[in-house]
């Protein structure tokens, strides 16, 4: 396989092997990355936020096209309502800040879940920026908000039922077709920061086959060389697809 070299402001890094075209995060940890600090949670989340420029541009100088974040799942809702409203204005907060930077580094954003359910204004400002990155293709960056993967797969199903397409028709092409992805390759590699050994329903469908990457550093401690390293433990993985080794 051809080595990857990426040139960075400090010093070239070599992959053994192309890294991963598609990764997902799921930035765990922010509450407790702030617990240790004796902060309020809401302090974390603004941290694991700030993390976000580093990782992005880590991402596009790594070569990595597509990023899939987690940042506000299905599930986050049962957590309690303070939180649950500073989780929603960070995004708004985020966007107003970051949306031209992106813009302007070639970010194309894109949003997976569900946007009802969201304040009416923060459904207009995700649209604004979905509309304005839209030509952009240096990198594709999924923000996975108000997601959850099993409400994604009976989305898909609906949407399926609703055109009419007969059963016999379905193919595993057919729901991947009509899940938020669409289109985009399946993740290659999970991270998860945080130590947790679970996908939290996240890109459960598009995920079979990806390599996983559990950390227990927190999200917001989550820097260029974690991801350097969580990188080189990709390029050392041996993906099969259920097939066997190459014939020695
Ligand atoms: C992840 O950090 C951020 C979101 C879920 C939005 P957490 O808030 O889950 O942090 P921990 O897991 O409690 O430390
Ligand atoms: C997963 O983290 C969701 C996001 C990172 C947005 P959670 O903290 O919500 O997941 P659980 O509760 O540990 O499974
Ligand atoms: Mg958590």
């Amino acid at each position: 396989m051809d080595n990857v070299t990426t040139q960075t402001q400090d010093k070239p890094i070599v992959f053994e092997s192309p890294v991963p075209k598609h990764v997902g995060f799921i930035m765990d940890g922010n509450g407790r990355w702030a617990k240790a600090r004796g902060l309020r949670r809401s302090e974390g989340h603004r941290q694991g936020v700030e993390n976000l420029k580093e990782i992005l541009e880590a991402c596009g100088e790594f070569g990595i096209k597509y990023v899939t974040i987690y940042a506000f799942s299905t599930e986050n809702w049962n957590r309690p309502q303070a939180e649950v409203s500073f989780l929603l204005s960070i995004i708004d907060y985020y966007i107003e800040r970051e949306l031209d930077n992106l813009d302007k580094q070639g970010v194309q954003l894109r949003h997976i879940g569900e946007l009802d359910g969201l304040a009416p204004r923060l459904q207009r400002k995700i649209q604004k920026a979905i509309e304005q990155t839209r030509n952009n293709d240096r990198l594709i960056l999924n923000v996975a908000f108000n997601y959850g993967g099993r409400a994604e797969i009976v989305r898909a199903v609906k949407q399926i039922v609703a055109a009419g397409i007969p059963a016999e028709e379905i193919t595993e092409q057919t729901i991947s077709q009509h899940l938020y992805t669409a289109f985009q390759p399946d993740p290659d590699l999970i991270i998860r920061t945080g130590g947790e050994l679970r996908l939290s329903n996240f890109l459960i469908w598009q995920a079979t086959y990806a390599e996983y990457y559990s950390t227990p550093v927190f999200w917001p401690d989550f820097n260029r060389e974690e991801l350097r390293k969580a990188l080189e433990h990709y390029c050392s993985r041996e993906r099969r697809f259920g097939g066997v080794k190459d014939e020695e």
